[in-house]
């Protein structure tokens, strides 16, 4: 589906952005986890979670739908089976990269997990690797690919430091961990921690320590079971940040973003666009907090001029999938805007740095990738035309917010793929644009 997005109009109002995905993933896996049920409310019911949703059931967990909420009914730590056929993930790297950490343990039961064209693309060593030393078997297409299956078995406990900067992955080791003596992860650049926290509200034993450079250490131990209290699913910053850019970009805007999750290792990208002039924050969650609670706050936004930055490695993970906005407002800077550290968008649903840096130079940018990351030369804005979504959500979206700012306009192609993470996005600017 083509889309035409701008130039303008202004945006105006406040409202309640799309829930946070990372966190719906994490509340369906660990609901069906625990030994009772678990009310989710604002769960976000986009492909992405949408196919988690599916994946418990077949796994032998209850999902009741009501208006306000829903219940999962799980199956306990230790008694997910494996149905007759393949677990579809759809397009859900994080659902594929999570939900081995469970199955893994699942002695004697055999899964086999399997997606859509971009998740057969996206890489499932990472995680065979930790669940291999930890004794679970892990046989992939090309020993890299989807689909692949797991082999459950009981586990071993092991210190595992993160090769890449992946809080997929970390997770993964994490669940897997639970019926171990002693599971360890160290990543020496924090990642966001919501498996953490919300492992923290299920009473598992976990600890987590701060390391020299800004890294994090966490152990989880053995669990009998997991029990939670009813889970709210915040705002997702990711999805918010759409609305920031765009509503930092458009002429004449000003507009409130509720109930935004504030988690300091999700708000990279806000810090980023506080540097580059663009907003002012007060309620963000200090760095390095380990509150198990997901905090909120409000966003305010209004249209105004921006500097170029420098985004160096160390806060990339905690604004990845923001990353193609930063290019976005580096377009309108004064400046260079320049990221480094960010190999990992190679690894999206796209090649996303390709894809940001290709589409936004068809759209009049003066961009440049490197080998780590991009140099934007901003100022001059964007003329428009057309983008390729790729198949990416975060692309789709972006080149909406990028036909808002521009000066013509722009035809976003696939755009049915911002339905991924975020299938209000439309309504949504609707509303803000009265
Ligand atoms: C996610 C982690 C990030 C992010 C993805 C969601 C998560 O991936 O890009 O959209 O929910 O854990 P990596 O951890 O692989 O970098």
């Amino acid at each position: 589906m083509t889309r035409r997005f701008g130039p303008g109009p202004r945006l105006r109002g406040r409202l309640r952005p799309g829930a946070d995905k990372s966190i719906s993933h994490r509340a369906a896996l660990l609901a069906a986890m625990a030994s009772e049920p678990v009310p989710i409310r604002n769960y976000l019911r986009a492909a992405d979670t949408l196919s988690t949703l599916a994946a418990v059931r077949a796994l032998g967990a209850i999902v009741e739908e009501r208006d306000e909420e829903l219940v999962i009914r799980g199956c306990g730590l230790r008694n997910a089976h494996a149905g007759d056929g393949v677990i579809d993930v759809g397009n859900a790297g994080t659902l594929m990269r999570l939900l081995p950490g469970w199955l893994s343990f699942q002695s004697g039961e055999s899964f086999t997990l399997d997606g859509d064209d971009s998740i057969r693309r996206r890489p499932v060593d990472r995680i065979a690797e930790p669940l291999s030393l930890m004794g679970a078997a892990v046989d992939a297409r090309d020993g890299r690919f989807p689909p692949f299956t797991v082999h459950g078995a009981n586990l071993t406990g092991i210190d595992y430091e993160l090769p890449v900067p992946s809080a997929q992955v970390k997770s993964c080791v994490l669940l897997a961990g639970l019926t171990t003596d002693a599971t360890t992860v160290i990543e020496p650049v924090a990642t966001r921690d919501h498996t953490e926290r919300m492992l923290m509200r299920a009473r598992a034993p976990i600890e987590r320590i701060r390391i020299d450079g800004g890294g994090l250490r966490t152990t989880v131990h053995n669990a009998d079971e997991l029990e939670l209290d009813p889970i709210d699913v915040p705002a997702d910053p990711s999805s918010a940040a759409f609305l920031v850019a765009a509503g930092v970009l458009v002429e004449g805007s000003q507009l409130v973003l509720e109930g935004v999750g504030v988690n300091w290792t999700r708000s990279g990208f806000l810090r980023i666009a506080e540097r580059m002039g663009a907003i002012v924050l007060s309620e963000l969650e200090p760095p390095g907090s380990f509150s198990e609670a997901e905090p909120i706050a409000d966003i305010d936004v209004r249209h105004g001029p921006l500097e170029g930055t420098l985004v160096a490695p160390g806060e990339v993970p905690l604004a990845i999938d923001e990353l193609p906005l930063v290019a976005l407002l580096g377009c309108f800077a004064d400046g260079e805007t320049v990221v480094h550290g960010a190999q990992e968008l190679r690894f999206k649903e796209s090649d996303r740095l390709a894809a940001v840096v290709e589409g936004l130079r068809g759209l009049g940018a003066d961009i440049e990738a490197l080998d780590d990351g991009f140099v934007v030369r901003g100022s001059s804005g964007l003329r428009g035309g057309r983008l390729d979504a790729r198949g990416d959500h975060r692309l789709a979206l972006l080149g909406a917010v990028a036909g808002l700012a521009s000066a013509e306009g722009v035809e976003v192609d696939g755009f049915e793929a911002a339905d991924v993470s975020y299938p209000g996005f439309d309504g949504d600017l609707q509303r803000l644009s009265g």
